[in-house]
């Protein structure tokens, strides 16, 4: 595994998948091929592989223009980024401009939009956009604002992954829009890892705007529509499951800290084409995600 990490704090972020989304690719002699994310959000499990060097490309989409413009910025304004982290002031004040350069969204600009969010995640709590700053507005909790704000480390973390823009490809479109137009002209030894908003306690974490049916539509898409093999993990939600009641799955348990602990069933289906990992490699899976919480 590589030294260095998504540079984004995501409440729930897959990076500690990577291991069993790389077996995957493994099991279905995909290694080497492309990777792409519809809901990428931090892109952890993205990150780590490129970063590995186990695949030739990711391609991460995601919906939220403040997610997008972060990836952009990082790619094509490196050098201004890692200079506004390594400038950054970490006082209440900047905390309250980089919140209203957020609230502008597009007309911001990218580099701007994308640093604040940037910023917000490593500064707020359990890094949610909206969420309160770590240690309080009067800074007097026992963490600071900066706890999270490790300039060197990020700037590396940043550096790593601009290192190989020439193997990213970004993009901003409806998880929906991607599929139907993006995947069609995607190389054949490729692995999709779809993550969209959980069915249930989503709304608070992520840009998610699902209702029901958006869930149960995404879903037909997703097993209609896809031809390169895929992967979709979910809360497991009764609703999901039955979504998906034909497609080959496992559950697993899966903790996380959103400002407080949540414990739940989590699920992964798969295309039929997919070949699983043996038990084995589930069974470490599960004692990973148990061991190290979030
Ligand atoms: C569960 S999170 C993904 C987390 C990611 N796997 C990680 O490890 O950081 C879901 C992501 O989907 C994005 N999203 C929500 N609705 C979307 C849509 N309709 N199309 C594309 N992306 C969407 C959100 O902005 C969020 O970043």
């Amino acid at each position: 595994m590589s030294r260095y990490k998504t540079p984004l704090r995501y409440p729930g972020g897959k990076q500690r998948l990577a291991p069993f989304i790389r077996e995957v690719m493994e099991t279905n002699g995909l290694l080497g091929g492309d990777y792409i994310e519809p809901y990428a959000g931090g892109a952890g499990v993205a990150i780590e592989l490129l970063l590995a060097g186990d695949v030739a490309r990711v391609h991460l989409n995601d919906a939220s223009v403040a997610l997008y413009a972060f990836w952009r910025s990082i790619l094509d304004e490196t050098e201004e980024f890692c200079r506004r982290i390594a400038c950054a002031s970490m006082t209440v004040d900047e905390w309250r401009k980089q919140k209203a350069i957020m609230a502008e969204g597009e007309a911001a600009g990218t580099l701007d939009l994308g640093f604040s969010l940037f910023f917000l995640n490593r500064c707020n709590r359990s890094g949610i956009p909206s969420g309160g700053l770590i240690g309080g507005q009067d800074q007097t909790g026992r963490w600071k604002m900066d706890a999270r704000f490790t300039r060197r480390n990020l700037i590396a973390r940043i550096e790593a992954i601009a290192y190989r823009r020439e193997l990213v490809r970004v993009t901003n479109l409806d998880a929906e829009d991607f599929i139907r137009r993006e995947l069609p002209g995607m190389p054949r030894k490729s692995l999709v890892y779809l993550d969209p908003p959980y069915f249930k306690k989503a709304e608070r974490l992520y840009l998610n705007h699902y209702t029901p049916e958006d869930h149960a539509r995404i879903a037909r898409v997703i097993q209609r529509d896809i031809r390169i093999p895929w992967v979709v993990s979910y809360d497991g939600a009764p609703e999901v499951l039955a979504h998906f009641a034909t497609r080959q799955f496992f559950m697993y348990d899966l903790q996380y800290h959103a400002g407080k602990a949540y414990k739940g069933r989590e699920a992964f289906f798969f295309a039929d084409s997919v070949r699983i990992p043996n038990g084995s490699v589930i069974q470490a899976i599960n004692e990973v995600l148990l061991g190290q919480g979030a």
